[in-house]
């Protein structure tokens, strides 16, 4: 037995699946799916084969080529961070079915009841796979090593409809038998006022790029290759739209530098606000917080990100999470190439200068952790969850950088096309990509330490934070501050979250509560609706235990559940020393607010707060 990676079961010897049929039925009123899983492997095999699963309910194991026959499977107690190993055995097997249902604490899975929608009549439920999570949805090999292609048929109230990150087949009645194995048996499938929607995926992604939504979900049309998918209201239709309408320019300046976009389509779907992150590059189907719909240049930035995932993540994927790097840090660099085209170099070398300011603060919270502050890194026993931090974001992005600046940017950029068009629909890991940096640019390891870079802790000495003259101001405005001197409003006239975000990081931890009071008095950054700002000055506000604030932080909890606000907002509010009346209140905010998000948000914040309470 060997395992190919610390956060699944997957076993090296034994095949993997390269596809998977899925028939999922939605019961909105258990929160639960009925789900039978076809896995087809690469080659027949006769013995065990290990599956994750988490919070699985098991119903039978069969054959499906012989009038599905019973095949023994066994379950193992759950690990708390891997889930529940599902052992079947075979004799000669090549495909097994499972039947099964999901549990209502499905880790993947957000249910929002009505209430909790814009339009407050459907219920609606979506999937966050990444990082260890599909598991929770359908019993798979779910690892990045592997990459398997895929169908789902998805059963449920007609009223609603669907999106997946895979091709749109059909939407139509269901017919009777085809799911005659399902728990929910065959009259539930074809009860009145069901409907069938299917998808496939025909091109081999890792389990963690699975992804699903089923509700009230509309659209508009913002480019040849883009619709933006939402909750079915115009308003937030609309502005959208406006928001992502520079799509499809985007995809030109990436495909000029990374070569074709391999996935036909680059739809977006913006998610209510509990959605946990600010994106998730699922293939075809980016999901998007709406927090980030404001109409300055984060959204852009947002979706560059997620665009450049298509190349570095979904065509070239890290073997396991402990290659991290190489889905964000090359992303991160990706990223800013599209940006310096399409929003300028000013706006590209901020983003540098911030992203250099978070990895300096992250590189200071890891320093009892500096395993993490390795780009490739140990994660046995370690949930991905735990430890996700900028530093592969960051780190990645510096090193990436610092080759650029050796070779100089039209040998990186043929380096980078060539990578990619030799690694595409590829799991790899970090020496792989070191061997193939050390055979296209021979020589390069005389120049760069890159065992230093990829092995060792905290920052290279050849790191180099940009010189950013809009960043320098800024900083220096923060500075003046402490001095007793507001910024003028002239100063500020032009300035967006991203630059509100940065003054704020630059003030000192603890602030007199006058003279917050006096910038808030000015700015109005606590009813900012930008959540950079808003967050950004709140933090300050909790450190500077100014409780005229805690209304807007408890408000501010309970309707978002980013959780880029969510940690540093919990997290000023339980840390230190004296901190008795705020950890109190956190506890009684976060027990509220709980059911509204989902359940990675809730893990997590369950976390910082048993680690501080
Ligand atoms: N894939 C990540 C989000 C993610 C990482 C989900 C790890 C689960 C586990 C996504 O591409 C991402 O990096 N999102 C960032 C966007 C930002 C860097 C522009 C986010 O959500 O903040
Ligand atoms: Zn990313």
């Amino acid at each position: 037995m060997a395992l190919v990676d610390p956060h699944s079961f997957t076993d090296s010897t034994h095949p993997f699946a390269t596809h998977i049929s899925l028939t999922l039925y939605f019961d909105f009123a258990s929160l639960t799916i009925h789900g039978s899983a076809v896995l087809n492997l690469s080659t027949q095999h006769t013995g065990s084969l290990h599956l994750d699963t988490r919070s699985l309910t098991i119903h039978s194991v069969s054959d499906p080529s012989s009038d599905d026959a019973p095949l023994p499977f066994s379950l193992s107690s759950p690990d708390p961070i891997r889930g529940t190993q599902l052992t079947v055995t075979l004799s000669n097997h090549s495909a097994l079915r499972i039947v099964y249902s999901t549990s209502p604490s499905s880790s993947a899975l957000q249910w929002l009841s009505p209430p909790q929608t814009f339009n407050k009549t459907y219920p609606l439920v979506y999937t966050q796979c990444h990082a260890i999570h599909a598991r929770s949805v359908f019993p798979c090999q779910d690892t990045p090593a592997a990459r398997v292609c895929y169908n789902a048929r998805l059963n449920f109230p007609r009223q609603l409809s669907a999106v997946m990150a895979a091709r749109h087949v059909e939407r139509r009645a269901p017919i009777a038998g085809e799911a005659a194995e399902l728990v929910c048996g065959d009259s539930m499938w074809c009860a009145e006022g069901r409907v069938v929607e299917e998808f496939t995926m025909e091109q081999p992604v890792p389990s963690y790029l699975f992804a699903f939504a089923v509700g009230e979900i509309g659209f508009r049309e913002v480019g040849p290759r883009t619709r933006v998918y939402a909750e079915s209201v115009p308003a937030v239709l609309d502005s959208a739209a406006r928001e992502f309408a520079a799509t499809e320019d985007m995809m030109r300046q990436g495909e000029r530098l990374f070569g074709p976009y391999e996935w036909e389509r680059f739809d977006l779907l913006v998610l209510p606000p509990s959605f946990p992150y600010g994106g998730m590059e699922n293939p075809r189907m980016v999901f998007l917080t709406p927090t980030v719909i404001k109409g300055d240049a984060s959204g852009a930035q947002l979706v560059a990100h997620e665009l450049a995932h298509s190349w570095t993540g979904n065509l070239i994927t890290n073997k396991t999470n402990e290659h991290f790097w190489l889905n964000e840090g090359f992303t991160t660099y990706a990223e800013r190439r599209i940006v310096e085209v399409v929003q300028g170099e000013d706006r590209a070398v901020l983003n540098i200068g911030i992203g250099w300011r978070s990895l300096k603060e992250t590189m200071e919270k890891f320093k009892d952790r500096l395993e993490f502050t390795k780009l490739k890194n140990n994660q046995e026993g370690v949930d991905p969850d735990d430890v996700y931090s900028k530093i592969p974001y960051e780190k990645g992005f510096q090193f990436l950088w610092r080759i650029e600046r050796q070779v100089g940017r039209p040998v990186f950029d043929e380096f980078l096309k060539k990578y990619i068009a030799t690694f595409k629909f590829k799991s790899i890991d970090t020496d792989t990509f070191l061997d193939f940096l050390k055979t296209n640019i021979p020589g390069i390891e005389k120049d760069i330490d890159l065992t230093l870079w990829t092995e060792g802790v905290g920052i290279p000495p050849d790191a180099y934070e940009p010189v950013s003259i809009l960043y320098t101001k800024i900083v220096s405005l923060a500075n003046e501050f402490s001095l007793g001197r507001m910024p003028r409003e002239d100063e500020v006239s032009d300035w967006h979250g991203q630059e509100w975000e940065l003054y704020l990081e630059n003030l000192p931890k603890s602030v007199e509560a006058s003279q917050l009071l006096a910038l808030d008095e000015r700015y109005r950054l606590s009813e900012s609706k930008d959540y950079e700002v808003k967050v950004g000055f709140l933090q300050l506000a909790i450190s500077s235990k100014c409780k005229d604030y805690y209304p807007e932080v408890e408000k501010t909890l309970k309707e978002v559940g980013r959780m880029k606000y969510l940690r540093p907002l919990y997290t000023a509010l339980v840390q230190g020393t004296g901190k008795e009346e705020e950890k109190v209140f956190a506890k009684r905010v976060f027990a509220e607010a709980r059911e509204s998000y989902h359940p990675i948000a809730q893990n997590v914040v369950e976390a910082i707060l048993s680690k501080h309470v």
